[in-house]
Parts: structure tokens; sequence; C-alpha cells
């Protein structure tokens, strides 16, 4: 009973207005597509394109880009029906929290806090290293050897104080970073688009081959440990595994929701924003993919910085600075909104009494949740600066599958359990869309390796921890209901929220 207890989505709704959890309402449908191109560009297109078209793909890695775009695309239609139907900080979680429960969510934004805060501290980590490359720093200061890190721990503390100072302003330096990124995301297609040779281009998928090295036991993929499949590069299977390597640089657009409650119209806008910056991500993705292994032989583009590299070999060395300028940028601004993500989900999570309360509360003149925003700023910038996080990226990737798995899986059960709301955007085809979304992301999320999985499982189990000793008992849903008080009925809450809306007009 207490595990599959929900929260009326009048309930979500009508607690957005109490004074001292209120954020502000300052985002438009622009802001929003922004932040999701702000926070999708960064390691993905600027080190994955080129190593896994070295390593799996060859220049097929185009197809495994739209392969993961598909993927994303059906779970981005499930997101941007519930941000418009829900639209309250927390994303996944406040789905699940309306639909599946408040175990299911309890696991989910569980699950957001691992993808969003462990994705901060990779990307952190990844943009020191970037900076040091740049500027020729001392490897104690900053970049892969330097432990602690210098360089990640300067970049989560400055991206702290912004986020603490203001999502609109978060949203300013977002804005400029965003402009610099896709200018020299552009710099490469078209002065790349220059030095394609056709001849790079065959063979478009390179014949598969046994793996060069030793791949067996935990960091196999698990469908390879289920089947007994041997390991192969290149091929079909090839292009698929590289699909769900770089399923990372689309992560982001499912983080547009969790700004839904700072957005002027979510309804209209929230469904604008996600989409939006997906499609511009994945043109962008395709086309450089394409330039990039047009330029050069693939198997040249096993490098860390590979776009950098594919102007060196065509002797265009001004451009590879410049690229690395634009990774740096561009990395800055995956970080912040990760980092703003993690700070919403948690926020939603303590507003609901699952974590300790005094933690959601927002800062009087920013109107930003600043306790927590600090908190985690703090466990990131210890996880970058100590951590080699390489192989967790891993887990981002499984975790943030894991919540598209449960948000499409949370469309169709809506539309059963409240036919009634209000849905300005209506993902088409349900049931079939979402089901073939969770088939898709299951698929992915297979793709990765075992030991990825078992250190998924791990988090998971501490959080059914914490969930039975803190969360179960001090939930606010559970409180209330234990009181008699009961939830908002739908009407009654239907007329505060008119009262909100005319309030805020
Ligand atoms: N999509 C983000 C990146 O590629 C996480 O860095």
């Amino acid at each position: 009973m207490k595990l599959t207890r929900t929260k009326s989505v009048e309930q979500s709704i009508k607690e957005t207005d109490e004074p001292e959890h209120k954020l502000k309402k300052s985002l438009s449908a622009w802001d929003l597509t922004v932040f999701g191109v702000g926070v999708i560009i960064g390691t993905g297109i600027f080190v994955l394109t080129g190593k896994q078209a070295a390593l799996n793909a060859g220049p097929a890695v185009v197809i495994s880009f739209i392969l993961a775009a598909i993927a994303c695309g059906l779970a981005a239609m499930c997101y941007a029906e519930f941000a418009s139907t829900v639209p309250v900080a927390g994303s996944a979680y406040t789905f699940s929290y309306a639909t599946l429960g408040e175990l299911v969510a309890w696991i989910i934004g569980w699950d957001l806090v691992l993808e969003l805060g462990l994705g901060a501290a990779v990307v952190a980590r990844g943009w020191s290293a970037y900076l040091q490359n740049l500027f020729d720093l001392p490897t104690w200061l900053a970049g892969d050897d330097a432990i602690p890190d210098f360089g990640a721990i300067f970049i989560v503390a400055v991206l702290a104080v912004v986020a603490v100072v203001g999502t609109k302003l978060s949203g300013r330096v977002t804005g400029v970073l965003v402009v610099i990124k896709i200018a020299v995301v552009l710099l490469v297609i078209v002065v790349g688009a220059f030095y394609i040779k056709t001849a790079n281009y065959h063979p478009f998928i390179p014949p598969s081959k046994p793996k060069s090295e030793e791949v067996s036991g935990l960091t196999q993929p698990l469908i390879q440990a289920l089947f007994g499949l041997e390991p192969t590069s290149f091929g079909i299977f090839g292009v698929v595994a590289a699909a769900s390597v770089v399923f990372f640089a689309y992560i982001g657009f499912d983080i547009v929701a969790t700004a839904a409650e700072e957005t002027r119209n979510p309804k209209r806008d929230m469904p604008r924003g996600i989409i939006g910056s997906l499609v511009i991500c994945t043109v962008l993705y395709v086309l450089v993919s394409l330039v990039i292994t047009g330029m050069v032989k693939y198997d040249q583009l096993d490098s860390a910085a590979p776009l950098a590299e594919a102007f060196k070999l065509n002797g265009v060395t001004w451009a590879s600075k410049l690229i690395s300028l634009g990774a740096v940028c561009g990395i800055t601004t995956v970080i912040l909104v990760l980092m703003l993500g993690q700070s919403r989900v948690l926020f939603a999570m303590s507003r609901d009494g699952l974590l300790p309360r005094k933690l959601a509360k927002v800062h009087p003149t920013f109107g930003t949740p600043y306790v927590i925003t600090i908190i985690t700023a703090a466990c990131i910038a210890a996880l970058a600066a100590f951590v080699d996080l390489e192989k967790l990226s891993e887990m981002v990737s499984i975790g943030t599958l894991f919540a598209f798995v449960v948000v499409s899986a949370g469309v169709i059960i809506l539309r059963r359990t409240r036919p009634d709301l209000e849905r300005s955007f209506k993902t088409p085809g349900v049931p079939w869309l979402p089901v073939l979304a969770i088939l898709a992301c299951v698929w992915l999320m297979l793709n990765l390796p075992v030991e990825t999985w078992l250190r998924f499982i791990v988090w998971m189990v501490i959080g059914f921890v914490i969930y039975f000793v803190y969360g179960a008992s001090h939930s606010r849903v559970g409180m209330r209901a234990a009181s008699g008080e009961g939830e908002a009925t739908a009407e009654s809450a239907a007329a505060d929220r008119r009262k909100s809306v005319g309030d805020n007009d």
C-alpha cells in the first residue's frame, strides 16, 4: 500500500505554489532549447564520434547516431507529453510519483541523481583535460593525471555560484557558450566539407572481425554474456554496439524537463524545448560524423580529440586549437545544466519529504534551491577531483536509459488512470510508440558491459536502504494519508490551479 501510494498530479502542481518552495518562472521555449543544446552537445560529439568510428562502426558511425537518435526521439515524445501535463520540477521522478507510485518514484529519483551527478563529475574531468590541452597547463594542475584535479574542482565551484545566483543567469551564461559551441561545430562541418575524400567512405560498414583486445567477463556487453555471442568489431553488430555508446551524446534533452516548473508556459514550451533541442543535435551529429569520417580514414580517428585530429591530419592546424576552445566552452554548459538538473530532482524529492525537507529551501533573493545546489556541487567536485571516472560514464548511460523506460511506461499508465487530464502535447500512437521506446532503450542497455550493470544494481540497493530507513516514514503523501487529510480532490486542486494561473498572470 505504502509503496504504491501515488501523489496526484493536482497535488504536485499545487505544492509548487507554497511560498518557501516556489521557484521563479522565467524560462521561455527559446531558453529551454538553448538549455537542451547546452547540455546535449559535449563529450559525445567531441570525443565519442571519432573513437566509435575507429573501433566499432567505421564511417557507418553515422548510422549509429541515427539509431541512437531514433531511440531518443521515441522517448522524447513521452517526456514531452509528461512535461506538458505535469509541469513540476523533478522530471521523471515527478512523473513516476503520479503514475507508478512512491517506491518507483524514489527509485527513479535516485537513478537520476546518479545520471546527473556522475555525469557532471565525468564531464568536469573532461573539461579539465581540454583546458590543460588548450593552454599547455602543468599536468599536476589539471587533466587526466592530476589527482586532485584542480581544474575540475575550479569549474564545479564556479558553476555552483552561477547556479545559485539564478536560473535566468544560468540561462544567459549557457546562451553565450552555446553560441560559441555551435559556431565551432558548424566550422567543423563547413570547413571540413572541403576536405572530404569519397574514398574514405569505402567500405562504409567495414566487415566484421574478432575484437583485437580480450573482451570477456565483466567487461563484455550483457547481451553477449547472456547469449554467449563472440565479441566482434565492425559489421552490423559493431554499428549497433556503437549506437549504445554514442547514446551518451544525446543525454540531456530529458534534463530540459527538470526545468518545467521554472518555465513561463510549460504546456506549450516544454514539448518545443525537448523535441527542438533533440532535432537540432541529431542534424549536427549526423553532419559532423559524415564530415570527419570523410576527411580521414576511420582507423585514424582513435584519439582523445578526434575532431581536432582530423583537421591536423589534413594540415589545417589553425582549426584544431579553435576546436579545443569550442570543446572547453561546450563542455562548460554540459556541466552547468547537469548540476542544475540534479539539484532540481533532489529539490523535488526533499519537498516531498523523501529526503530531509530542509534541503528544499529556496533562497529568498535568488529564488533557487541553494542548499541542495551547494551540497551537490561539493559532492560532484569531490568525485571529479579524486576518482577516475572514465569507465563510470557508462553508468550515466544506463541510468538515463532506465529513466526513459520508466517514463515511457508511465505515459501508457497515466493515459489509463487519468484520461481526464489536459494534455497539450499528446504522444502519437499510444501504446505502441511508448512500447517501441521501451524496447529500443532496453536493447541499448543490454549492449552495456556486465560491470556497469553490477555497479548500477549496487547503487540501487543503497537507494532502497535509504528509502526504507528514512523516506518511507517521512513521505508527505504518506503523512497526509495517515492524518486522514487525504489527497486533494481533483476538483479542489483544479480550482487552486486556476487561481494560481490567475495569480501568475
Ligand atoms: N550529451 C552530453 C555529452 O555528450 C552528456 O557530453
